[in-house]
C-alpha cells in the first residue's frame, strides 16, 4: 500500500516500512525502510525526522535560506555531486555548457495501481498478489531535466522495486555518466556488507566486509553480471544469524556491467547504491528523449538471513521466472559435455542416451561439437549449420531416434559468440565488437557479437529460430563463454561508444524476449561459462541457469549455499558427474555428489555407458527418489543451517508436510563419532516419520581393513579384492524416528560415526565429503 500524507509518502508491505518526506529545500529526505510501522498521519513521522538547526563545520550549505542544511549529513533518496553532498551520487551528468552539477528537487508525485513496466529491459511482475507504484517526479532547477523515481510496492511479497528515468525536456544535449537504480542511506554505520565473489568454476563464495568508514564496491567489468561479483549483496549487522536479526537483500535485474557501493560518510551515515556500473558508461540522451535504468529488488527481514532468503526466493519465483516452466518441475536430463567432449557423433550419443534412458533420464541434451567444424573451441562459433559428419540425418534425425527411446532432447547454443575462424566472421567482421584496426586481446578463442547492432540482433535471431524450429527441441541450453575486451561497436558513432556495453544487453534482451515467446514451450537454461551471468535479468526470460562449470560436490555445496542467499534452488542448475572430478580431480562419493545436485534442478553430466553396474544402479535409484521428492526439493521453502566443515540444508514443502534434510562433512575428524542433524521449518506440534534412504557401501572404502573380518587374507585392490567388492558390500545405519516437528528440530541424534573401530549396520560410515540425505514425512 502507498499512502501519501501531505509532503510524506508511506510505502507498505505486509511486514515492512518505506517512508521519505519532502525536505523544505525540495529534496526527498529518506526517513526508514524496515520493520512495520504503524503510521496514519503526516505527525507520526516528525520523530523519524532528522533535526538539524545548523550546518556541520566546512560543509556546504545546500542555500542561504536555508543554513541548517548541508546535503552531505542527510538521508537522501537520491543525490548528486554539486551541492554540498559528497558522497557515492545516483546521478552524474554533463550538460550542454560542460557543467557537471546537478540540482534535482520535487516536483510532483503519482500513485497507480498497478505497475509500469519497464520499456527496454524486463522487470518484476505479479500475477497473483497486489502492486502498486509511487513515482516522484523531481526537475532539475538549472537545465530542465526531469528525474522520475519509481518505487514498485510488492506488498504481499515484502519487497519493493526501484528504477529511475532521466527525461532530458531541454534544448540541448546532455551526456548521462551515471544514473543508479536505487540508493538507501542509513542513519548509522557499522553495518556488514556481503558480496558473493569468485571466478570461473567457483563461483559465489560469500565474504562479509564490515563498514564504519570508507567505501566497499561490488561490481563487474566482464560486460556480465559476472562470476567475480554477483549483483545480489547483502546489509545486515554483525549479530545477525542464519534465523535470527536484520537483514536486507537487494538485487538487481540486469544482465550487465552491475556496481553496488557501500560508503559512510563523516558523520556516520551509511549509503549504499546500486545500478549499471558507471565505469566507461556514457550514454548521449538527446533533446525529448529518456533513459530508463534497470529495476533494483529490495527487502528487509527481522528474521536473519535465512528469513531474507526465503523472501527472495519466492519473489524470484513469483514475480521474476515467467512462461510455461514458471511452476512445472523440470526434467531429469544428461547432457553430454562432460562424458564427451567435442568428440560427439550420432552413435556415441544415442548410446549414451539409451544409457541414460535405463536410469531413468527423462531428457537428452547435446551439448558444444555439433555444428560447422566445432572439434574444438578454436572454430565455427557463429556458423550454426549441422555437421553432416557428426550428425548424418541432421539434428532432426537424431532427435527422433532420440524422442522415440521415450526421451526429451535439447541442445546448445551460444547465439553471442563468433570465432574468426568461422564463416560469419569472415563474411561480417563489421558484425563484432572489436576496434577497428588494432589488435583484439581473445577470450576461449572467439569474440562477441555486436548485440547494439539491431541487424546483429536480428539476424541471430532468425539463426537461432532455424535451429529451433529444425526439430521437436524442448530444452535450449544458452552458453555465452567469453568476458569482453575491447569495447567498441562498429554500428555506434564514436561519440556513442559508452553506450556499447549497455546497448549489448538491450539487445541481448530484445532477442531473449522474441526468441521465449516464439518457443514457448522450450525450456531455456543460461549459462556463461557457468555462472557468470546468473542474474535476475536472464531469469526473467530463462527458469534456469547452469550456476558452475564445477561439478565437485566440494565446491557445489559451498556454491549452492553461497547462491541460496539470494536465489531460490529451482533455478540452480546442478549435475552429477564423474570422479575424479574434471575440475578440482577431488574424488567424492556418489550419493554425496547426488545428495548435493538433488537440492537444485537435478541432472547428471558423464558417461554412464563407462559406468559400473553398481553405480548405474546407484544413479537409477537416486533418479527414482528425485522424482518422488523433486516437487519438494525444487518449490519448498529452502533453509540453510550449519555451513562450515558441517554443511546442512532443509526443504520443506509448502504445507510443511513433506521435507527432505542434507548433511555433509568436508573433513573426517578422527574420534569424533557424534553427530546430529538440525531439520528447520517443521511444523512444532506436528508428529513427523523421520527416516533415511537404503544405503550400501563398498566394502574397498574399507581398504585392508577387509581383512578384519574376511576368513581369508585378501590383498588390497587386488582382483580378488575387485571381484568381491562386486558381490558384497557392507549395509549403512538406519536411521528411524517418529516425533514431533518440535523434537526433531532441537537435533535428531545420528548413529554413531566410523572412528577405527568396529563396523556394522550401526554404525555411520562417513569418510571425507560424506553425506546424508533425510526425509520427513508428517503422519
Ligand atoms: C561452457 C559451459 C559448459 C559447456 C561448454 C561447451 O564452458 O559452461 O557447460 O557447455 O561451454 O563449450
Amino acid at each position: 500500500m502507498i499512502r501519501q500524507f501531505g509532503d510524506t509518502f508511506v510505502l507498505d508491505t505486509e511486514n515492512t516500512t518505506y517512508c521519505m518526506k519532502k525536505l523544505v529545500t525540495g529534496q526527498m529526505e529518506h526517513l526508514y525502510y524496515g520493520k512495520k510501522l504503524y503510521i496514519d498521519r503526516e505527525e507520526d513521522v516528525l520523530s523519524l525526522v532528522e533535526k538539524h538547526e545548523f550546518a556541520p563545520g566546512n560543509t556546504n550549505i545546500y542555500d542561504s535560506d536555508h543554513p541548517q542544511y548541508s546535503l552531505e549529513d542527510m538521508r537522501l533518496e537520491m543525490s548528486s555531486y554539486g551541492k554540498g553532498d559528497i558522497r557515492e551520487p545516483f546521478i552524474e551528468t554533463v550538460h550542454d555548457d560542460g557543467a557537471m552539477t546537478d540540482d534535482f528537487i520535487f516536483e510532483s508525485a503519482v500513485i497507480e495501481d498497478g505497475r509500469q513496466k519497464l520499456s527496454v529491459m524486463p522487470c518484476a511482475y505479479d500475477d497473483e498478489k497486489t502492486v502498486n507504484e509511487l513515482t516522484i517526479i523531481l526537475a532539475d532547477k538549472n537545465y530542465g531535466l526531469k528525474l522520475e523515481l519509481h518505487y514498485c510496492v510488492f506488498e504481499g511479497r515484502d519487497v519493493i522495486t526501484r528504477y529511475s528515468k532521466l527525461i532530458n525536456e531541454s534544448e540541448s544535449d546532455v551526456r548521462l555518466k551515471r544514473l543508479m537504480s536505487m540508493q538507501l542511506d542509513f542513519e548509522d554505520s557499522g553495518y556488514v556488507f556481503t558480496t558473493f565473489n569468485g571466478g570461473w568454476a567457483r563461483e559465489m563464495n560469500r565474504h562479509d566486509t564490515l563498514i564504519y568508514a570508507g567505501k566497499h564496491v561490488n561490481s563487474s567489468y566482464t560486460g556480465s553480471s559476472s562470476s567475480r561479483a554477483n549483483p545480489f549483496v547483502m546489509l545486515s549487522h554483525e549479530d545477525t544469524s542464519e534465523d535470527h536479526g536484520d537483514c536486507y537483500g537487494f538485487n538487481l535485474v540486469y544482465s550487465g556491467n552491475h556496481y553496488e557501493a557501500c560508503e559512510v560518510s563523516s558523520f556516520n551515515k551509511t549509503r549504499y547504491v546500486s545500478g549499471i556500473n558507471p565505469q566507461s558508461f556514457e550514454f548521449l540522451i538527446q533533446k525529448g528523449e529518456a533513459f530508463e535504468t534497470p529495476e533494483a529488488v529490495m527487502t528487509y527481514s527481522p528474521y536473519g538471513f535465512n528469513g531474507m532468503s526465503q523472501i527472495m526466493h519466492e519473489f524470484v519465483r513469483e514475480c521474476i521466472v515467467r512462461g510455461k516452466w514458471k511452476h512445472k518441475v523440470r526434467p531429469v536430463l544428461l547432457n553430454s559435455w562432460e562424458a564427451a567432449y567435442f568428440d560427439i557423433n550420432e552413435s556415441r550419443l544415442l548410446k549414451l542416451a539409451k544409457a541414460g534412458k535405463d536410469v531413468g533420464v527423462e531428457l537428452f541434451v547435446m551439448d558444444d561439437g555439433w555444428f560447422g567444424t566445432r572439434n574444438d573451441d578454436k572454430q565455427s562459433l557463429g556458423d550454426w549449420y549441422v555437421n553432416k559428419k557428426k550428425l548424418p540425418q541432421g539434428i532432426s534425425g537424431l532427435c527422433k531416434k532420440i524422442n522415440d527411446m521415450g526421451l526429451d532432447f535439447g541442445i546448445w547454443v551460444e547465439p553471442e559468440m563468433v570465432n574468426v575462424n568461422s564463416n560469419l566472421y569472415k563474411e561480417h567482421p563489421e558484425w563484432v565488437i572489436e576496434i577497428p584496426g588494432k589488435p583484439h586481446t581473445e577470450g576461449r578463442n572467439q569474440r562477441i557479437l555486436d548485440f547494439a547492432n539491431p541487424q546483429v540482433v536480428e539476424y541471430m535471431t532468425n539463426v537461432m529460430s532455424d535451429v529451433f524450429s529444425s526439430a521437436a527441441i524442448s530444452y535450449v541450453k544458452w552458453d555465452m563463454n567469453r568476458i569482453f575486451s575491447d569495447y567498441y561497436s562498429k554500428y555506434l558513432p564514436k561519440e556513442r561508444q559508452g553506450e556499447c556495453a549497455h546497448r549489448y544487453i538491450l539487445g541481448l534482451y530484445s532477442m531473449m524476449e522474441t526468441l521465449t515467446q516464439k518457443y514457448p514451450d522450450i525450456l531455456f537454461e543460461g549459462c556463461a561459462a557457468g555462472g557468470n551471468r546468473f542474474d535476475l535479468g536472464i531469469l526473467s526470460y530463462f527458469p534456469q541457469i547452469w550456476a558452475s562449470d564445477d561439478t565437485d560436490a566440494l565446491y557445489r555445496v559451498n556454491g549452492m549455499t553461497g547462491y541460496s542467499y539470494g536465489y531460490p534452488m529451482s533455478v540452480v542448475s546442478a549435475h552429477v558427474s564423474a570422479c575424479p572430478n574434471h575440475q578440482t580431480l577431488r574424488t567424492t562419493p556418489l550419493a554425496t555428489r547426488f545428495n548435493v545436485a538433488a537440492f537444485g534442478v537435478c541432472g547428471y553430466e558423464c558417461n554412464l555407458c563407462d559406468m559400473s553396474k553398481n553405480d548405474l544402479l546407484e544413479i537409477k535409484e537416486q533418479i527414482s527418489i528425485y522424482k518422488n521428492w523433486r516437487e519438494v526439493l525444487m518449490y519448498g521453502t529452502f533453509y540453510r543451517g550449519r555451513c562450515g566443515n558441517v554443511h546442512e540444508w532443509t526443504c520443506v514443502s509448502k504445507d510443511r508436510k513433506r521435507a527432505v534434510g542434507m548433511i555433509m562433512q568436508e573433513l573426517v575428524q578422527p574420534n569424533i563419532q557424534f553427530e546430529q542433524f538440525f531439520p528447520k521449518g517443521l511444523e512444532e506440534q506436528a508428529k513427523y516419520k523421520f527416516f533415511n534412504r537404503d544405503l550400501r557401501y563398498n566394502i574397498k572404502g574399507f581398504g585392508d581393513l577387509v581383512n578384519t573380518a574376511s576368513p581369508i587374507h585378501i590383498k588390497q585392490d587386488s582382483v580378488l579384492h575387485n571381484v568381491i567388492s562386486k558381490f558384497v558390500t557392507m549395509p549403512g545405519e538406519c536411521e528411524e524416528y517418529t516425533s514431533s516437528g518440535s523434537v526433531l528440530m532441537a537435533g535428531v541424534k545420528l548413529k554413531q560415526g566410523f572412528a577405527a573401530t568396529g563396523y556394522n549396520d550401526n554404525t555411520r560410515y562417513y569418510q571425507d565429503f560424506g553425506s546424508r540425505i533425510y526425509f520427513m514425512e508428517m503422519i
